[in-house]
């Protein structure tokens, strides 16, 4: 089995490669003129099957460029391809919320069912999606790696899922922290604009952990955490597998009263502290 990274995950990869004891292969990967992406395999490919690694941070880059390392690596005569892409891009776009709309990952998990062997990723938006797919689908659990790291920070934490779609994700951290978890009702006006219904919980003179698959404005965890410190909550660590973190999220984060954000190198911020390349060598061993 050979390593093949993104441009987006060549740590990411490099990493998965070593605890693997797998052989990383060099591509490079540069830009025609008119910004078209080109990329150019470096080493001799002697494998029949190769994993490609490549988070879709810059979503259109990352797509185009797992067809093209596709092609590249076909014409290697590699038999089976696998892509892992821990954050996959298009995914919140999962149904018709507005007549007339595409379903984003429909049509992508279509392309990418004719070309790969198998599609890995970390904690999807929804689960569901993987009936667009006829080829495996994967989702791995990065938030167990996350409570580990916040474990020995917060002392009898409660953990918060800020939202429905969240519980199973603050259920995944309570079991490795032992605590108890919950969760808010969520109600979302636009895309940057949210609501949470009121709720009393017993955070007073607590830590709580709250945690989300991904921040994207902050709107939501900010929300939940001022909720929680109006409630006289102690200390508020906000972790997430995929800190998207668009313009001022982590200043509205710190703002609402969290000592701490923390998300995992899926997609690549300044709160990227914990590696998914565990999760990922672990799934491909
Ligand atoms: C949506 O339901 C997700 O799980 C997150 O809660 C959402 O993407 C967070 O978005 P934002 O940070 O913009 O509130």
């Amino acid at each position: 089995m050979i390593i093949v990274p993104g441009s987006q995950s060549q740590n990411l990869a490099y990493e998965v490669a070593k605890l693997l004891n797998e052989k990383y292969v060099r591509v490079e990967f540069k830009r025609f003129p008119d910004n078209e992406i080109y990329v150019r395999l470096l080493d001799e490919i002697n494998d029949d099957k190769a994993v490609i690694i490549s988070t879709q941070r810059n979503q259109n880059d990352a797509i185009v460029e797992s067809f093209l390392l596709y092609d590249a690596l076909k014409d290697e005569a590699v038999e089976e391809i696998i892509l892992v892409a821990p954050y996959l891009a298009y995914a919140r776009q999962d149904k018709k919320f507005n007549p007339g709309e595409a379903i984003s990952i429909r049509i992508l998990a279509k392309i990418y069912s004719k070309l790969f062997d198998k599609v890995i990723t970390i904690n999807p938006h929804e689960e569901h999606i993987k009936e667009f797919f006829t080829v495996p689908f994967i989702s791995l659990d990065a938030v167990p790696k996350l409570a580990e790291y916040v474990k020995d920070k917060l002392d009898n934490p409660i953990v918060l899922g800020p939202d429905q779609g969240a519980l199973r994700f603050a259920k995944s951290a309570a079991e490795v922290l032992n605590a108890e978890y919950d969760y808010l009702e969520k109600t979302r006006i636009t895309p940057t604009e949210i609501k949470i219904a009121p709720k009393n919980l017993d955070v007073k003179d607590r830590d709580v952990l709250i945690v989300d698959d991904i921040i994207s404005t902050g709107g939501t965890v900010a929300t939940a955490a001022k909720m929680m410190k109006e409630q006289g909550a102690k200390k508020i660590i906000a972790a997430c597998v995929h800190p998207v973190l668009i313009g001022d999220a982590l200043n509205k984060l710190y703002s609402s009263g969290i000592e701490e954000v923390v998300g995992t190198n899926t997609f690549s911020s300044e709160v990227s502290k914990v590696s998914v390349a565990e999760v990922i060598a672990n799934s491909l061993k």
